[in-house]
């Protein structure tokens, strides 16, 4: 178990990690963000001896994430993560949005200690239950891993930046392609392959006012039989940005162009990146590679009108 002699603050956000089913054979028919964050604490005991503290910050099924609960997790994560007695803080959550909130925890916090983020693909009351397990291994992390956001699940740690959902089913499901993990945790005990240089945050002021008014940025697909009519719906109903999941290294459709040129030239702020799994987008102009997914970019995106909307500047188109 870990050295470190400060406390991990254990924040519970929901989850297939806190969800129950009747039947423990049952690993698809269950109730996600069933249980407390204390229940899942109490499900391992290797836990008993270490310093922590617990906090439930939410309750949900991470496909229902909402900007409202990205902002209190935000500010709760800062709140601990400045206290002299904490060593790190692990987040609970659902795998489906987990690469989303922890690209946008690491985007807004950048912080200098662990923020560790896991997650399970059997619900608690599973014979086949990972929750334990990786929960354990994410307070190892937080104790004796690298600083800044990480998420942990089968004894793999991802950086935030290269974390991706790769498989909907197995226990390892998670991966982080070209950049590969930061980093394994054996027999309780952490092993660093690499080091991330910590990223600049754009800090909790930026995410301060009512998520209700944030910029709305939507998603659109480039894809064969692409129209672009699905852009100018959005672009009529007041959509801020697009972020466009191009296919190949940054390809779009010649109407969904089109339709993307309407909607820059009426002022919203539009951003191309790839829809493969992994591989930038490549822009032939000036070489500039990008390797974000379009969730990511969809992050950055937002949180750039949120500053420009504060500063009074308007976003690059
Ligand atoms: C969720 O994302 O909250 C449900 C699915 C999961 O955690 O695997």
């Amino acid at each position: 178990m870990p050295s470190a002699t400060g406390k991990t603050v254990i924040l519970g956000s929901g989850g297939t990690i806190a969800g129950t089913a009747a039947n423990a054979a049952d690993a698809v028919g269950y109730t996600a963000a069933q249980l407390g964050v204390e229940c899942l604490v109490a499900a391992v005991p290797a836990l008993a001896d270490v310093a922590l503290e617990c906090e439930q910050v939410a309750q949900v099924d991470s496909k229902d994430m909402t900007h409202a609960v990205w902002q209190r997790l935000a500010q709760r994560c800062a709140h601990h993560l400045v206290r002299d007695d904490v060593t790190g803080v692990v987040v609970t959550h659902g795998t489906d949005t987990l690469e989303e909130t922890a690209y946008f925890l690491h985007r807004v916090l950048a912080p200098s200690r662990p923020l560790v983020l896991t997650a399970a693909m059997r619900p608690a009351t599973s014979l086949q239950a990972d929750g334990p397990q990786n929960l354990l291994d994410a307070v190892t992390v937080s104790r004796s891993g690298p600083g800044g956001v990480a998420v942990v699940l089968a004894g793999v740690a991802h950086a935030a930046a290269d974390v991706r959902k790769l498989h909907g089913w197995r226990l390892d499901a998670f991966g982080s392609g070209d950049a590969g993990a930061l980093g394994v945790i054996e027999a309780g005990r952490w092993r660093a392959f690499r080091t991330v240089p910590p990223g600049a945050a754009r800090g909790l002021e930026t995410i301060a006012g009512d998520p209700a008014a944030w910029p709305r940025v939507e998603v659109v697909t480039s894809h064969a039989g692409a129209s672009g009519r699905v852009v100018d719906a959005l672009r009529a109903l007041g959509v801020d940005g697009l972020v466009v999941a191009a296919t190949g290294s940054g390809t779009v459709h010649a109407e969904l162009a089109a339709a993307l040129q309407r909607a820059r030239d009426a002022g919203v702020a539009v951003r191309v990146v790839s829809r493969c799994a992994f591989g930038p987008a490549i822009d032939v102009a000036s070489g500039a590679v990008d390797a974000r997914t379009p969730w990511q970019m969809r992050v950055d995106l937002l949180l750039e009108l949120l500053a420009a909307r504060a500063s009074g500047a308007a976003a690059r188109r």
